[in-house]
């Protein structure tokens, strides 16, 4: 891997600047972060917070930020802040390893795995955890909310799937399951139905509610008459 390799990964229709970073735990693990962009300019991802933010949905912690060279990216001063985390400054990643982020599951295993994965969201704030598993064509990606000590920096367990899914290379995102442990009905949120609209426009999404029933949408119909990418981009 190579920083040309890991950018290219970046979804930047609207900017066309590609930006990426590493993060290192503190258990030794690297995790990279892709910038991803949104037609919604406040929703996109900035790389370090989705790179930090798999870092923390892992059980580990943000121990150090590689960078390509010295021109800081959006919000790195806050993630520097928030862990303490020493800058590096590489010009090549070719010793870094990324572990396969996609777990392997049977369809009969998906809600055992969405009520085990709630244990990893990070709730600081809200105490309302949310999973997801994502189906890509590659392998199947977890998501968990993370909070973080700023609440506009946090991530939903939806938009952290995408996230993964994307930083990691994953290419076809296929469908969607969602749990919330405490809402009446689990339901993704504004931000997330906008990323998700982006990514997955005419996909199924699975709702799997605290009263244990299942609902199935697609998710054309959960963002009705939506502000859509494809004009922007022409
Ligand atoms: N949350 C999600 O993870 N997904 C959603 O679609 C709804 C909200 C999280 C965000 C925050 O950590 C907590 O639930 C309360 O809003």
């Amino acid at each position: 891997m190579n920083w040309k390799e890991l950018e290219k990964r970046a979804y930047i229709p609207y900017s066309r600047k590609a930006k990426a970073c590493v993060i290192k735990g503190s258990s030794g693990s690297f995790y990279p972060g892709v910038r991803i962009e949104n037609v919604s300019f406040p929703i996109t991802i900035p790389a370090v917070q989705a790179a930090c933010s798999f870092c923390l949905a892992n059980g580990d912690t943000p121990q150090a930020i590689i960078l390509k060279d010295d021109h800081p990216l959006e919000q790195q001063d806050y993630w520097v802040k928030e862990f303490n985390l020493n800058i590096i400054v590489q010009s090549d990643i070719d010793n870094i390893e990324f572990e396969d982020p996609s777990i392997s599951i049977s369809s009969s295993d998906v809600k055992t795995e969405l009520i085990s994965l709630l244990d990893k969201a990070i709730t600081t704030h809200s105490d309302f955890p949310v999973s997801a598993l994502l189906f890509c064509k590659e392998g199947v990606i977890t998501g968990t909310n993370v909070e973080v000590s700023e609440w506009t920096k946090g991530l939903c367990a939806e938009r952290l799937a995408i996230a993964k899914a994307i930083s990691y290379g994953f290419t076809v995102l296929n469908s969607m399951s969602l749990h919330t442990l405490k809402g009446e009905f689990s339901s993704p949120c504004g931000a997330c139905r906008q990323v998700i609209h982006e990514h997955m426009p005419d996909n199924k999404i699975d709702f799997h509610h605290a009263d244990g029933t299942l609902s199935t949408h697609y998710t054309g119909d959960l963002l009705p008459f939506s502000f859509s990418s494809t004009s922007l981009t022409k």
